[in-house]
């Protein structure tokens, strides 16, 4: 006989569990994202044709590891490496790593820099855990990927920069210096997430300055410092042309304020192989090695192992991101002359040029207009309209904490193929002329 838990849960647990989780955490959320992206399927199995570019994922049907990733794993799980692996990572992988940022950003530290964790996220968390405390101000730009819900969990008081499209939706020098005094610490991330825009060399040179400055004040004082927490896992990715740059490469005297974080899931696309890491001061290293530990947010042996061979085989890694970077700038451009186009026409969108990772920026300029049933007074009415009249769905820049309702979303583009994009660009531009077009004059009547 079997105990049925769920009968046991609906006699007697509800009240009591609702009160279980208390305080800020009570309030955390899921990603909203996610929320999107679940409505999307759900769409797509009520047999609506809807392109995807919500996740900023890599669907495996059109991106594909490196085949040295999955080769080097299986040899890695034959030859018995199933045990736990140290808690800052494999010797072999830390080398690597260490190889990867001297030949590609000139940058010399030792192994005991780096701090290799379960992807991207555990180490960006334990950066907000180790160096803030429940109150501390900390900055970031403004839109950004999941600093608020970092900020909420370590509820800290988060001032978002606010930033501009034709600043790549970067903080400039200015406000970032301004806003140092006091601050704990600062997290930015290029190229960045949502936009799919790179930091400028002068920016990012100003804000490693203005760090170094802040910091040096702070000397002596008892106050600690301000930490730049400089997220660069799509460094990897820029589109062609565009430069990565990194702060300490510019400005080496801010290296002991500076925790990069990185990963192979971007730039590898491999995002469910979950191999990350940080690179900081060996003093930091000892806090944060310890929190990862005891989260257990370690990745598991054979992919650091086969991480390690990846990048240790320069030209093979740099076969691997050359077809990355061409199978991902085919679409972006796609999309971007798409969009362009549609512009040109006098119709009111706009995207702004990618310059890496797989996004771009898209204004869909409506709000306040209406048609047919529609009134378009936020984001989320254009995104529920672009559903259903184009087949498109995208996420509106709220989830990136951004307020105003001006029409920005981001586009993803790892999770469709070419002839799938190509299709769901022309409905949009379909959808777009035969509602705002000059080609419908009948229908702008009741445009605002
Ligand atoms: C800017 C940025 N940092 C970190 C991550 C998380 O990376 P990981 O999957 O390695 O945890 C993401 C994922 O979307 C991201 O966009």
């Amino acid at each position: 006989m079997s105990i049925d838990l769920d009968a046991i849960l609906a006699s007697q647990g509800p009240g009591l569990l609702d009160l279980a989780v208390q305080g800020p955490m009570a309030e955390m959320k899921g990603s909203t994202i996610l929320g999107i992206a679940a409505q999307v399927r759900r769409l797509k199995a009520e047999g609506q044709e809807v392109c995807d570019l919500t996740v900023g994922d890599f669907s495996p049907q059109h991106f594909r590891i490196p085949s040295e990733l999955s080769e080097e794993i299986a040899v890695a799980l034959a030859a018995g490496h199933t045990n736990y692996p140290p808690a800052d990572g494999v010797p072999e992988l830390k080398a690597a790593i260490v190889r990867l940022y001297e030949r590609r950003l000139g940058l010399k530290f030792s192994p005991d820099w780096v701090c290799v964790a379960s992807g991207a996220r555990p180490p960006i968390y334990a950066a907000w855990r180790l160096f803030t405390l429940p109150g501390d101000r900390t900055l970031s730009s403004l839109p950004m990927w999941n600093v608020g819900y970092y900020a909420q969990l370590c509820q800290t008081r988060h001032e978002f920069l606010h930033t501009q499209a034709q600043h790549g939706f970067f903080p400039t020098v200015e406000q970032v210096r301004q806003a140092l005094p006091g601050a704990r610490l600062l997290a930015l991330n290029s190229p960045l997430n949502p936009t799919g825009t790179a930091i400028d060399r002068d920016v990012i040179e100003g804000i490693a300055r203005a760090l170094v400055d802040e910091n040096r004040r702070r000397l002596g004082t008892g106050q600690p410092p301000c930490i730049l927490l400089y997220d660069q896992v799509y460094w990897l990715l820029p589109s062609p042309g565009v430069q990565h740059h990194n702060p300490v490469s510019l400005v080496p005297e801010c290296a002991p304020w500076v925790v990069h974080v990185d990963a192979i899931s971007k730039c590898f696309a491999a995002t469910g192989l979950r191999v990350g890491w940080a690179v900081l001061p060996p003093a930091l290293q000892g806090p944060m090695k310890s929190l990862i530990g005891h989260i257990g947010a370690w990745a598991p042996r054979p992919e650091q192992l086969a991480t390690a061979r990846l990048l240790d085989r320069p030209e093979r890694t740099e076969a691997a991101l050359d077809a990355l970077r061409g199978q991902l700038d085919a679409r972006l451009s796609l999309a971007y002359s798409a969009i362009a186009a549609m512009e040109a026409e006098g119709l009111p969108v706009h995207a702004v040029k990618p310059q890496g990772a797989l996004y771009l920026s898209l204004r869909v300029d409506l709000i306040g207009r209406g048609l047919e049933g529609w009134s378009f007074q936020d984001n989320e009415s254009i995104r529920r309209w672009l559903i259903e009249e184009a087949g498109v769905a995208v996420v509106p820049f709220q989830a990136f904490d951004m307020e105003d309702e001006s029409g920005w979303f981001r586009m993803s583009v790892g999770a469709v193929g070419l002839d799938e994009l190509g299709a769901a660009m022309t409905r949009l531009h379909e959808a777009v002329r035969r509602r705002f077009g000059a080609a419908a004059p009948g229908q702008r009547g009741d445009l605002g």
